[in-house]
């Protein structure tokens, strides 16, 4: 007999459970949920301590004031990974998006010092409470909708200082959301203007700021925005060789608009995970292949900006991984949580549903570096699940926008 604190039961329960223990998924994979018909998920002090189906479910014994819930004619699936969004900034962009929809150029609006550098003085000019109520609320609005780990980055502050200063409100933000939070330095987002004749410079103090990432775990990870005008990769090379040194990991804006090389840098780096990837090359896409990174794919910002998305059928067919995530951002992806990003994952890039699904739960899991700990319904992973209303999880492509989490368990605990 196992013990359980929380048994959900009766549903089409998608496991996502690994079929190559502890890869991301790709081929013939990379299309399968594992579902399982008149399935049943026990966990107990917050982790999944069984799953299986039918008469199976007798074997599970349920201890005092147990959480149990017959969920017949609903899908039970892993909770959503987010791994990719920029939710720690103050004030909206509603005119540049309005200017960018008549025709304006994202980098151009960039170059002017709008876009990122708008986003920058507003967040700048936010006080700290105001930036703490920000972030927690887009957390909560994220958890809502189904997201049960978020990678959230800095970004908005450019100069170290300020990065520093937003690092330290996510470690704040982290302590108290009730889903796991994975914190990103995302040192290099644009030049700020302190720096505009010296990137070296930019680049050095943006490196030297790593020691106190890592004395106060403030980052798991070090990012940067490779784009044609913004940074090369000659720029970020030493910022990320000195992130690997101090043992973080690094991850990338790579390729976003234009091809600079950035996917096969990161695979050279062996990032985290490659993200965009709109304009990766055909090299670039080897290289992600053949160093099993994944790629991120982030059809809000294509849908958004209106650059052609990124084609997963390029990807997939050269047995990259691919990860989906919202890139949630008040300039390129003001989109809200995973279930939007799933329909564009199949509507623009070309993913079926299942697959979709996939980058969502256990691939995306992989492009964080947690891909043995969460996105798969299987003993000993976190008790991070979510109760779909329907009972063909497809529905989540398929009817964009519909409200279809029922429920959404963090750790064993119902947060939604
Ligand atoms: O993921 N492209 C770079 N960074 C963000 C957008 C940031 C912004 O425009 O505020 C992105 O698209
Ligand atoms: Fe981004």
């Amino acid at each position: 007999m196992t013990a359980a604190d929380l048994v959900l039961h009766g549903a089409r329960l998608l496991t996502l459970a690994p079929l190559r223990e502890e890869r991301p998924r790709v081929g013939p994979a990379a299309g399968d949920v594992g579902a399982v018909m008149d399935g049943f998920v026990a966990a107990r002090d917050g982790a999944i301590v069984a799953t299986g189906h039918g008469a199976a479910l007798q074997t599970v014994e349920r201890v005092e004031d147990a959480v149990d819930v017959d969920v017949h004619g609903r899908v039970v699936m892993p909770g959503f990974v987010d791994p990719h969004t920029h939710l720690c900034y103050a004030g909206e962009r509603w005119e540049e998006f309005a200017s960018r929809r008549s025709g304006a150029d994202y980098l151009a609006v960039l170059a002017a010092g709008g876009g990122i550098h708008a986003t920058v003085r507003a967040t700048r000019e936010a006080t700290d409470e105001q930036l703490l109520t920000l972030l927690r609320r887009r957390i909560g609005d994220a958890v809502e909708l189904g997201t049960t780990t978020i990678e959230v980055k800095s970004g908005y502050g450019l100069e170290p200082d300020e990065e520093l200063r937003q690092l330290r409100l996510l470690a704040r933000a982290k302590a108290d959301a009730p889903i796991d939070v994975a914190v990103t330095y995302l040192a290099a987002h644009a030049l700020p203007a302190p720096y505009t004749d010296d990137r070296k410079r930019f680049i050095r103090d943006a490196t030297n700021a790593i020691a106190a990432i890592v004395d106060g775990s403030l980052a798991e990870a070090v990012d940067a925005f490779v784009e044609k005008g913004v940074f090369d990769v000659d720029d970020v090379r030493p910022l990320f060789g000195a992130a690997k040194k101090a043992g973080l990991a690094v991850t990338m804006h790579a390729d976003q608009l234009n091809d600079v090389g950035a996917s096969v840098f990161a695979a050279r780096m062996h990032a985290r995970s490659a993200d965009h990837v709109a304009n990766a090359s055909a090299e670039g896409i080897r290289a992600l292949a053949r160093a099993e990174i994944p790629a991120v794919l982030l059809p809000g910002s294509a849908f958004f900006v209106g650059y052609p998305p990124p084609d997963a059928r390029r990807f997939m067919s050269a047995r990259v991984p691919i990860a989906l995530a919202s890139d949630h951002n008040p300039g390129t992806s003001p989109l809200e949580g995973m279930p939007t990003a799933i329909a564009l994952g199949v509507t623009l890039c070309g993913l079926t549903p299942h697959e979709a699904i996939v980058a969502a739960t256990i691939n995306a899991a992989h492009a964080l570096g947690r891909g043995g700990r969460v996105g798969a319904l299987v003993a000993g992973r976190r008790a991070d699940i979510l109760v779909l209303d329907t009972d063909d999880e497809r529905e989540l492509a398929y009817r964009m926008g519909a409200p279809l989490i029922a429920e959404v368990y963090a750790s064993g605990r119902r947060v939604a």
